[in-house]
């Protein structure tokens, strides 16, 4: 399932969360998948706790403010192809905090 965005950005900043909440929920390989597609265009960087350690691995992207939860390494392809590449929401991830369901 998708939803359109504000476009494509000429750079992504995607942070993942290595603090321990996220840490122990798995973060460090979700780290390692996104690493596997860095790019020019595609940063990616270790952030500190984001404040929503009970839905961690928790994952923020910018531009775009969109914050994800519960993420797994699985679930970096679907978010590199979808969401950097077609600037689509991967909208079974995103945090209901910040991005309540229609
Ligand atoms: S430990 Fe990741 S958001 Fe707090």
């Amino acid at each position: 399932m998708s939803a359109s965005s504000s476009g494509i950005p000429s750079r992504w900043l995607v942070q993942v969360c290595r603090h321990r909440s996220c840490d122990r929920g798995g973060s460090e390989a979700v780290l390692a998948a996104f690493r596997q597609h860095q790019s020019p265009s595609i940063l990616v960087a270790e952030s500190d706790c984001m404040g929503q350690c009970s839905a961690g691995p928790t994952v923020k992207v910018m531009p775009g403010n969109t914050w994800y939860c519960r993420v797994t390494s699985e679930d970096v392809p679907r978010i590199v192809e979808q969401h950097l590449g077609k600037g689509e929401l991967v909208c079974d991830r995103l945090h209901p905090r910040f991005h309540p369901p229609a």
